[in-house]
């Protein structure tokens, strides 16, 4: 399991030591832009039979690097397993989105969830973990990830998808004491679910808190923002050089970025509205930081995506007292089915090009 990476630049970057250029990696890097993607997806039949099987998986996983100079690996598979393994019944609608069976709606639903056992209900996760650091051999880290217990709550209760959340907000005004419960519980998953995931080989950990940024300040900081604090506190990753890292990644995260280098989290990844510079003075080297490109800008030219990627990488470094060190590049959020891979392949290679130290 501890073989030396031949490429560390990630691990490096998480502990802001020098490297000889920015890591890059980007969210849903392995997904339907990618014709071979679509493939192994209509041999699989579904999203959900390739991500429960973990040779599909794996298959996957590795896509992306096949064709890009990418700095790392992300698991594939989603963050709706865990409710899934609660027992609320994920699937998909084509063209809907995620949906669950049995959403859980008021305190008695709340009253019977339980962590799920991971060697049984998500061992397919753990296997999965398992044979791609297999097949990576050691070339770039791979990256574990979950939802947050905010945003797992928001698909549980909502069952799938939503434009304003109302019925988590209005649970949230109701029954505060009920919400509370879910997060504690989801909480305790996602600890349980990145320790396995770490157990089986994830070398990063990143938590996905996509819909934080739909709450007002007030309502964040009761119903995110601990919870993150939480798991950044408790979750068990070693110390020293072999320390697991783990990234917060959150939309619309910006107006808490002290508070969050404060969680005790490695990185936090930002999203494309706050500037790089503004983010790297705000939280004063204490963390990583990872982000930040408006994914959006895929659609521009080759040459427009590299003069955006100098522009983020140039910002970092003004930011964080003219170094680069400390930086990992990634979009804002993930890439859409509809950006074409060349584009994808201008920014990975810009970013190494223009970073080199
Ligand atoms: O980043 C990666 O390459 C790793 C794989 C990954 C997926 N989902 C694969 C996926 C990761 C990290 C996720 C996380 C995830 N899933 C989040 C948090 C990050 C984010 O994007 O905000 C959320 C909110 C979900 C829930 C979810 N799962 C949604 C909204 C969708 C898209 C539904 C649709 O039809 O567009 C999924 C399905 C999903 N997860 C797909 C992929 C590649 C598309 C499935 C398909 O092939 O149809």
């Amino acid at each position: 399991m501890t073989e030396t990476l031949k490429n560390d630049r990630l691990l490096r970057a998480l502990r802001r030591e020098p490297v000889d250029c920015t890591p890059v990696w980007l969210m849903r890097q392995a997904g339907r832009y990618l014709p071979e993607y679509r493939a192994t997806r209509q041999r699989a039949g579904s999203f959900l039979a390739m991500a429960k099987n973990p040779e599909l998986a794996c298959e996957v996983t590795l896509q992306p690097l096949a064709r890009f100079d990418l700095d790392a690996a992300i698991l594939f598979s989603d963050i709706l397993t865990v409710p899934d393994a609660m027992g609320l019944e994920l699937y998909f609608v084509e063209g809907e989105g995620p949906k669950f069976r049995k959403p859980v709606r008021n305190a008695a639903d709340i009253a019977k969830l339980a962590v799920p056992d991971m060697e049984t209900e998500l061992r397919y996760v753990t296997d999965a973990v398992r044979t791609i650091r297999r097949e990576l051999a050691g070339s770039v880290p791979l990256i574990g990830f979950s939802g947050s217990p905010w945003t797992l709550a928001c698909y549980m209760v909502e069952g799938g998808g939503s434009d304003n959340f109302p019925t988590i907000k209005a649970l949230a005004l109701n029954d505060p004491a009920a919400l509370h419960r879910l997060l504690s519980v989801n909480t305790d998953a996602v600890i349980a679910y990145l320790s396995a995931q770490r157990a089986a080989g994830a070398q990063v950990l990143q938590v996905f808190d996509t819909w934080g940024g739909t709450l007002s300040p007030a309502m964040y900081r009761e119903f995110s923002l601990p919870y993150l604090v939480r798991i950044a506190r408790e979750l068990p990753r070693g110390g020293g050089a072999e320390r697991t890292p783990l990234i917060l990644f959150g939309k619309g995260n910006a107006p808490y970025l002290e508070e969050l280098a404060a969680s005790g989290a490695e990185g936090i990844g930002v999203d494309w509205l706050v500037e790089m510079s503004e983010a790297a003075r705000r939280t004063q080297g204490k963390v990583a930081l990872q982000g930040n490109l408006d994914p959006a800008m895929l659609y521009g030219s080759p040459q427009a995506i590299a003069d955006q990627a100098r522009r983020t990488l140039d910002s970092y470094a003004q930011g964080n007292g003219g170094s680069r060190d400390g930086h990992i590049f990634n979009l804002g959020h993930g890439l859409s089915p509809d950006m074409d891979p060349e584009h994808v392949r201008a920014l990975v290679d810009a970013v190494h090009e223009h970073s080199k130290r």
